[in-house]
């Protein structure tokens, strides 16, 4: 189970970061990665992350950066240089943003010599309906935009994106075996669905064509974390 490349990213969606190391404590560095977003972020700023990094977590900083190319590139590279294994962008930044932050993650990395982390995009926000997407100016299907969207992320050399379960079998077959899909909305058979709509189990997911899983509450909320990540790392198999 103690992988060197684990696909659970564990989802600390806390706003105590005592809360999240606590945690934290009780999960192994080769069973899962960690995923900080903009809560934890805003609240504790950059020093949880380090201390996860320094217990040898890799770590996916969710900040779902979209601005200006220059601003998204300059907090690209900084996300880089705190030794972040993932980090996203959201793909409607557009293509200049997108290749902005392509080049500041290889050039900060390059600079600190530490590896290039993962740099995925956000395709279509799962919370927007095709009312609401018309309703902010964007025309057609969710489904055809989400594709648009992945296409243009791989075209400007990221290395993948977020997406349901549900959308991965088609975005691996577009979009290739070295595309990274990560993705959310996972429950393992048995437990709530919470607020997420789409779900799938996390052998679906796998099956699907998903290379990283990001589970949050079937973890944190468990009695035992470790165990219930244990369980669902044995349904994926040794190995990984
Ligand atoms: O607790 P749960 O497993 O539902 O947490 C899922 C995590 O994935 C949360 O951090 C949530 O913000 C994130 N996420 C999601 N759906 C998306 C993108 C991210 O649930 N489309």
């Amino acid at each position: 189970m103690n992988s060197p490349d684990p696909r659970i990213i564990v989802a600390l969606d806390f706003a105590d970061p005592a809360e999240a190391m606590t945690l934290v404590d009780r999960l192994d560095p080769g069973a899962c990665a960690l995923k900080v977003g903009k809560e934890l972020f805003v609240v504790a700023g950059p020093e949880p992350v380090r201390r996860m990094i320094d217990r040898g977590f890799r770590m996916f900083l969710d900040l779902k950066f979209h601005d200006i190319p220059n601003t998204v590139a300059q907090a690209c590279a900084a996300a880089t240089r705190l030794g972040v294994w993932m980090l996203n962008v959201h793909a409607a930044g557009g293509r200049a943003m997108l290749a902005a932050a392509r080049d500041a993650v290889a050039r900060a990395a390059a600079g600190s010599h530490a590896p290039r982390p993962w740099l995925i995009a956000v395709t279509v926000l799962t919370s927007l309906d095709g009312r609401d997407l018309e309703e902010v100016g964007f025309a057609g299907a969710a489904e055809a935009l989400t594709l648009r969207l992945a296409q243009l992320t791989a075209d400007c050399g990221l290395d993948g994106v977020v997406c349901s379960a549900v959308e991965a079998p088609e975005l691996r077959r577009t979009l290739g075996p070295r595309f990274k899909l990560v993705t959310p909305g996972i429950r393992p058979a048995g437990t709530a669905a919470d607020d997420q709509s789409r779900i799938a189990t996390p052998e679906q997911a796998i099956a699907n064509g998903a290379d990283y899983l990001v589970i949050g509450r079937a973890i944190t909320r468990a009695a035992d974390p470790a165990a219930a990540l244990a369980r669902i790392n044995a349904t994926l198999g040794a190995g990984r």
